[in-house]
């Protein structure tokens, strides 16, 4: 069910509101959201004292994915795990830096969701204070609670999501939720330590004039994205680009602004960069319950089921319109 809120309204009385319209609720979901926002408060102090708290640099190892993880990597895995493990919401927790998922510790209630998250977004931004941020999907688990989580609870297809958001850290904190078909953002007023509706039932133009790619790998790409491009930029119809390289900043200004950002696939990277189930998946996910669209190219993400946890995909995610002529060009 649909309700429109008010702007100023506190994310615990949204979060309140909104589980309590669901038939079978058993308060795990709102528990579930209100530590996502605490996880996300104590990051956003992190962040914001980075320079000053130690927490820039990298630490000098690498992660499953072969990058050297940044120490705001692990301060955001950490906070994120530890506010979703104990109170016995979720079966298991896939994150980005983690090779496999993480379980609730046995004296945990094994609770009824699965969490997948980009703890942190655009790390390569951390040390020179531009926006970065958290990506999250919520599934949730096929077998029964209670018990230990099985692989089907974790690698279930695009259309199993069943809530979905992020976080920008920028110049102020931002928290966009879509959950019950409706796109909601909050921002954080850091005085008070408190997430207030600020961009209530975000909607998506049908097309915009802003495309976001790094386009220092257009010699790689598929000519016929290239073309496309191309075309956009010669039409005279004033496109232009925007890319500050952290997927999380670059999504949240298409989806206020409108704008499509793409990672497409590249020679040396035939799968793109971007991974399926903790980037592409809730990003689809929001942009679609704001009217946009999702496509690897030649398929609609949320109907991808995830070969492996880390599994990448190329990405076409924005105004519907313009995601589509995307499409075409590479039919
Ligand atoms: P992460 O920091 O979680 O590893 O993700 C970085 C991603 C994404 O945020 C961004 O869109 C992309 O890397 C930028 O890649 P390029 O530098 O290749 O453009
Ligand atoms: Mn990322
Ligand atoms: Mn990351």
């Amino acid at each position: 069910m649909q309700r429109q809120f008010e702007e100023g309204t506190t994310l615990d009385r949204f979060i309140f509101e909104t589980t309590k319209t669901h038939a079978d609720a058993t308060g795990q979901f709102a528990t579930l959201l209100r530590q996502v926002g605490l996880a996300s408060r104590l990051v956003s102090a992190r962040v914001n004292r980075a320079g000053l708290a130690g927490m820039l640099g990298a630490t000098g190892e690498k992660n499953v994915q072969g990058e050297l993880v940044q120490k705001l990597d692990i301060y955001a895995n950490d906070a994120f795990k530890h506010a979703l493990e104990h109170p016995g919401v979720c079966a298991a927790i896939v994150s980005e830096e983690d090779e496999g998922p993480t379980l609730p510790p046995e004296r945990f209630h094994s609770g009824r969701y699965v969490f997948c998250m980009d703890p942190l977004d655009g790390s390569s931004n951390i040390d020179v204070n531009a926006t970065i941020g958290t990506i999250f999907a919520i599934f949730r688990r096929r077998s029964p609670e209670g018990t230990p989580a099985t692989p089907e609870d974790i690698l279930q297809p695009g259309t199993e999501v069943m809530a979905a958001g992020y976080v920008v850290y920028g110049s102020g904190t931002v928290l966009v939720l879509a959950v019950d078909g409706q796109v909601n953002g909050f921002t954080l007023d850091p005085v008070v330590g408190e997430f207030f509706l600020s961009h209530p039932d975000i909607r998506l133009a049908p097309s915009a004039k802003t495309y976001s790619v790094n386009e220092g790998y257009s010699y790689s790409w598929d000519p016929r994205l290239r073309a496309h491009i191309d075309g956009l930029k010669r039409s005279g119809d004033g496109w232009r680009a925007r890319y500050i390289g952290s997927l999380v900043a670059d999504f949240h200004r298409n989806l206020i602004k409108g704008g499509v950002f793409l990672y497409p696939a590249t020679q040396e990277n035939p799968e793109g960069k971007l991974r399926l189930l903790y980037e592409a998946f809730p990003l689809a996910f929001v942009v679609e319950a704001a009217g946009g669209a999702a496509s690897n190219g030649s398929q609609r993400i949320l109907d991808v089921a995830p070969s492996s946890l880390h599994a990448r995909t190329p990405l076409f995610i924005g105004n519907a319109e313009d995601v589509a002529d995307i499409e075409a060009a590479l039919r």
